[in-house]
């Protein structure tokens, strides 16, 4: 069958990253003609891109994307830009400045020259924290983004508002997609910020009770990275343009209920302890209305949490048999 994606040329920003490297995945099984990665592999990384390293349409540039000259090797002579590259949340806290240069900078340099050399659409990744804490749940694409106190997230509005203008402006095809809480297989174990969940892998690794900080009834909606990737390939083969969607898996699942779906997959018996919360999140709550994303869309979440994190404790525990 074919489509969109059978025969164009696709720049994939931050393609060796977690989600980056399921997008490329996906997009081979519709024989484009090639696919550019561009990642500086400050997050991204080889062994996130083994499914694919032989195949000769894939071509992995290794290098920053704040390198305009550079950027526009890989957008000139594309037909399609699924810009994902970023840095995490925390980053941008700890150093705006990069951040700015980045998120804001070469999100517009993307955005000129996808307008320079007449890309056919961009997908861009956005994210839940454009909301902060929402006003309704489940959350409609129609809450406002006033709430939102972090920059990593005013970065997304910006992109969002963005290629919005540039739609309005050049009529530059986009959609922006907004994931919930990504997790699976690839995801970051090493960093500073190691998600919750892998701290959890490890107490159960060392048979240690794992901790709970606070009450653990701060909610999130956890999707499953593939389901995040296939949104990306819906969302270029559609005719969506200038729309934000929401990406989550709809279920409000609380920290407490996420360690003991981890114990139960993993068939563990250890017990959860409590210590007094340490930080205070702004964002006490998540859950996704994906209605738009499924009528204009074709999207629906697939991967089951429990089934979700079975597949990650296999990954994470045969990752470090290695
Ligand atoms: N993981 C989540 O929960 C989540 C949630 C919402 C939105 N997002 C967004 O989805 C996108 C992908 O996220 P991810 O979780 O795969 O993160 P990731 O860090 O694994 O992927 C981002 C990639 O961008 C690369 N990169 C960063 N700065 C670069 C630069 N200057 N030049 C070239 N490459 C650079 C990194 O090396 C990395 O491979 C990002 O835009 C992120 O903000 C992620």
């Amino acid at each position: 069958m074919t489509n969109k994606i059978t025969n164009s040329t696709i720049l994939v920003t931050g393609g060796a990253g977690f989600i980056g490297s399921y997008v490329v995945e996906y997009l081979l099984e519709h024989s484009p003609k090639k696919i550019i990665i561009l990642d500086n592999l400050i997050r991204g990384s080889h062994p996130n891109m083994v499914n694919f390293k032989d195949n000769s349409i894939v071509q992995f540039v290794e290098g920053d994307m704040r390198d305009t000259a550079l950027l526009e090797d890989c957008i000139k002579g594309s037909d399609y830009v699924f810009h994902m590259a970023a840095l995490r949340i925390n980053s941008c806290a700890a150093n705006p400045s990069e951040g700015f240069d980045v998120m804001l900078k070469c999100t517009f340099n993307v955005a000129e020259l996808c307008v320079k050399y007449k890309i056919k659409k961009v997908i861009y990744s956005s994210s839940a924290s454009v909301y902060g804490l929402a006003q309704h749940f489940p959350t409609p694409e129609t809450d406002n983004p006033y709430d939102n106190q972090t920059f990593y997230g005013a970065a997304k509005q910006f992109g969002e508002q963005l290629f919005r203008s540039f739609k309005f402006m050049y009529d530059l095809d986009y959609v922006a997609l907004r994931y919930f809480n990504a997790y699976g297989p690839r995801m970051d174990t090493d960093g500073k910020y190691t998600e919750v969940m892998i701290k959890w892998l490890d107490c159960i690794r060392d048979s240690k009770n794992p901790l709970i900080y606070g009450d653990g009834s701060t909610t999130m909606d956890f999707v499953y990275v593939k389901d995040i990737a296939k949104s990306n390939v819906a969302a270029l083969l559609s005719d969506a343009t200038d729309e934000a969607f929401n990406i989550g898996n709809c279920e409000e699942t609380s920290l407490k209920e996420l360690l003991e779906v981890l114990l139960k997959v993993n068939n563990s018996t250890l017990t959860p302890e409590h210590r007094e919360e340490n930080s205070i999140n702004p964002v006490s709550r998540r859950l996704a209305n994906i209605d738009k994303a499924k009528a204009l869309l074709n999207f629906t979440p697939t991967i089951s949490l429990e089934q979700g994190m079975k597949e990650l404790s296999e990954w994470y525990f045969e990752k470090q048999k290695k």
